[in-house]
């Protein structure tokens, strides 16, 4: 079992408004990121995903509570995580290589220009962007932008790449072509992933496990629900998978209803230890030998339906 590469301990955050009052958005969360899992977390608007993603990144802090990155306690902005922003933020004077050389070369300042050249290159041929070197971010479409900021992300290769809606702005075609590729990157690369969506689809298609969270203020984290679907699907097969309607159900049943009602004052609920459920599978079911295994002590067995 390798160790999680993120490990979040009981982060809580208060805001306080103008007149003083103090809003409590989340609080006691804990939950883990292995490497190489590709973790999404949904929930209602306002529940807090781009505040603990900002937490992640160390763009905010926490009112209480720890982030770890590996044996590190979290306590600033670094190069380990890459964000990829809802609107793409490019440099709007640079180039498609301009704008990704410039982060590569923060990343590695000893190396020389052709070497950044090559290395950028090869993000931009990953992200299906060969040919468009020299244009400026005015003369992309919204899908063009948001590969830019993917490869810019990957190419100071990351232990974790931080998206927060990341496709959202994106007509469904584009942002299908897009997810697609991401999901083959992140199979090439075994890159590490934390996404905010909120689209359910999205999160069945690229994400291990999906993180549930109630809605707020106080919202917590109701449950993790692990993706049995072989890691081999695409958009077009996804649906036809047993497992595919049975986690698209318990996703919608969370968001329209428990996530409203979630009673954390339940005997059995433990903010430390959020139930780990895999709706897709029939009792009794086996797990493909592919699917991400819990914790020690954790049975991956069929617990909600
Ligand atoms: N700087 C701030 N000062 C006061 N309140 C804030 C601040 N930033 C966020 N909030 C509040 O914290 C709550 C969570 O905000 P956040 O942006 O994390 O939500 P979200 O889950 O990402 O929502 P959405 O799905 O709409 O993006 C909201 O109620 C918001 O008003
Ligand atoms: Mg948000």
């Amino acid at each position: 079992m390798s160790k999680p590469l993120i490990r979040i301990e009981g982060i809580s955050k208060q805001f306080t408004g103008r007149d003083g009052a103090v809003t409590t958005v989340f609080e006691d969360l804990h939950f883990s990121v292995n490497p190489g899992e590709f973790v999404c977390l949904i929930g209602h608007s306002g529940c807090g995903k781009t505040t603990i993603l900002n937490v992640l990144s160390g763009l905010d802090q926490t009112s209480s509570g720890y982030v770890f990155v590996g044996d590190r306690e979290v306590n600033g902005p670094s190069l380990d995580r890459a964000v990829i922003f809802q609107s793409h933020a490019l440099m709007p004077w640079l180039t498609v290589m301009g704008n990704i050389a410039f982060a590569v070369s923060s990343r590695w300042p000893e190396w020389n220009k052709e070497k950044i050249r090559a290395h950028c290159q090869q993000y931009i041929d990953l992200v299906n962007l060969t040919g468009s070197e020299k244009k400026r971010p005015s003369e992309l479409s919204g899908g063009m932008k948001q590969r830019v900021g993917i490869a810019r992300a990957l190419s100071i290769q990351p232990k974790m790449l931080l998206m927060d809606e990341p496709f959202s702005a994106l007509d469904a075609l584009t942002r299908g072509v897009l997810q697609e590729e991401v999901l083959r990157i992140c199979a090439e690369t075994r890159q590490t992933v934390f996404m905010i969506t909120h689209d359910v689809d999205e999160a069945i298609l690229l994400a291990d496990k999906i993180v549930l969270m109630t809605n707020g203020p106080h919202a917590k984290i109701a449950e993790i629900v692990v993706n049995t679907m072989p890691r081999s699907r695409t958009r077009h097969d996804l649906h036809k998978h047993p497992h595919y309607y049975r986690i698209r159900n318990h996703l919608i049943d969370f968001l329209v209803d428990r996530s409203k009602a979630f009673a954390s004052d339940s005997p059995d609920y433990d903010p430390r230890h959020p139930p780990l459920v895999t709706p897709g599978l029939d009792p009794g079911e086996v797990v493909a030998a592919e699917t991400p295994k819990p914790p020690p002590g954790k049975p991956l067995v069929a617990v909600v339906k």
